[in-house]
C-alpha cells in the first residue's frame, strides 16, 4: 500500500512538471545567486501532498519548499518536488521528482522519476533497485583514475578549504572526468544504473538524497559521509559509488591521495 502511494505521489509531481515544462511560469530567487524556485515547484509539491495526505493523513512530511508538516508518526516522507530546478527553468530535461520514506529514522523506500526521459527509479530496503521495473546494478570499475564521476555545486559555500571547487580541481587536473548534471537525485540514480562510477557532493539537503542514496545501495553500491561512516540524508556530505572505488574516492575528497 505505501509503495503504491509513493508511486502515485511521484507521478503526480511529475505530471505537474510536464504541464509547466517549456511554458511561461513565475521564477523567484531563494538565498544565493540563481537559487531558483518556480511556480512549478510549489504546484508539484501541492500535488504530491494531496496524494500523501489522502492515503496517510497522519504521516510526517518534510519537503523542500513547505518545510515540515510535523506529526508524531514514525513515518516521514522526504520530498523534493523538483530536483534540478535550474535545469527545469531553462528547459533542460535533467530534473525529476524525488521522494524517500523514512521509518523510525531509516530510509525504507525511495522513488525518483524523470518524466522527460521516461526513467522511473525505485528501491525498497532489502529488495533491490529498479529502473522502469528492471533490476539495476552499479558498475564494476575499480580505480578512480579510470572512473567517470559526477558532482554538484551548492549555490553558496564554494571556496572553503577542501571545498567543492578544490576537490573538483584536484580530480580534473589529474584528467578524471567529472560531470555536473545539476540534479543530485539524477546523479545518484545514474550511479545506481552503472552510468557513473561515483558521485560526491559537499552540501546536500535531506530531500536531495533521501531516495537516491537508497537506490544506489540497493543497486549494490555504497553511500557514506566524508568519513566513510553510515550515510544519513540529514547531514550535508555524500560520497556514493559502485562500492569498488569508494575508499579511494574518499581519499580524493579528503585530500589524502599521496
Ligand atoms: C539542487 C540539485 C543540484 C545540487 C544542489 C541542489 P534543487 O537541488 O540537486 O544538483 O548540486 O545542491 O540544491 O535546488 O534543484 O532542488
Ligand atoms: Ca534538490
Ligand atoms: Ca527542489
Amino acid at each position: 500500500m505505501i509503495k503504491s502511494t509513493l508511486i502515485k505521489a511521484v507521478e503526480a509531481g511529475a505530471k505537474v512538471m510536464q504541464d509547466y515544462f517549456q511554458k511561461e511560469f513565475k521564477i523567484s530567487n531563494k538565498e544565493g545567486v540563481n537559487n531558483l524556485v518556480t511556480e512549478a515547484d510549489h504546484a508539484s509539491e501541492k500535488a504530491i501532498f494531496e496524494v500523501i495526505k489522502n492515503d496517510y493523513p497522519d504521516h510526517f512530511i518534510l519537503s523542500e519548499e513547505a518545510g515540515e508538516i510535523a506529526t508524531d508518526s514514525s513515518f516521514k516522507w522526504i520530498v523534493d518536488p523538483i530536483d534540478g530546478t535550474v535545469n527545469f527553468a531553462h528547459g533542460i530535461p535533467i530534473c525529476c521528482v524525488s521522494i524517500g520514506i523514512e521509518q523510525d529514522g531509516e530510509i525504507i523506500m525511495g522513488a525518483v522519476y524523470n518524466p522527460f526521459i521516461n526513467e522511473f527509479y525505485f528501491a525498497q530496503k532489502g529488495f533491490g533497485a529498479t529502473l522502469n521495473d528492471k533490476i539495476i546494478k552499479v558498475s564494476d570499475e575499480t580505480e578512480v583514475s579510470k572512473a567517470c564521476l559526477v558532482t554538484g555545486f551548492p549555490y553558496t559555500y564554494l571556496d572553503q578549504p577542501n571545498g567543492p571547487l578544490e576537490v573538483f580541481s584536484r580530480l580534473i587536473r589529474k584528467g578524471v572526468p567529472v560531470r555536473r548534471l545539476g540534479s543530485a537525485a539524477m546523479d545518484l540514480c545514474w550511479v545506481a544504473a552503472g552510468r557513473f562510477d561515483g558521485f560526491y557532493e559537499h552540501k546536500l539537503q535531506a530531500w536531495d538524497s533521501a531516495a537516491g542514496f537508497l537506490i544506489v545501495e540497493e543497486a549494490g553500491g555504497r553511500a557514506s559521509d566524508f568519513t566513510g561512516g553510515k550515510y544519513s540524508p540529514h547531514q550535508h556530505h555524500i560520497v556514493a559509488t559502485n562500492g569498488k572505488i569508494h575508499e579511494e574516492l574518499l581519499k580524493w575528497v579528503n585530500d589524502e591521495v599521496v
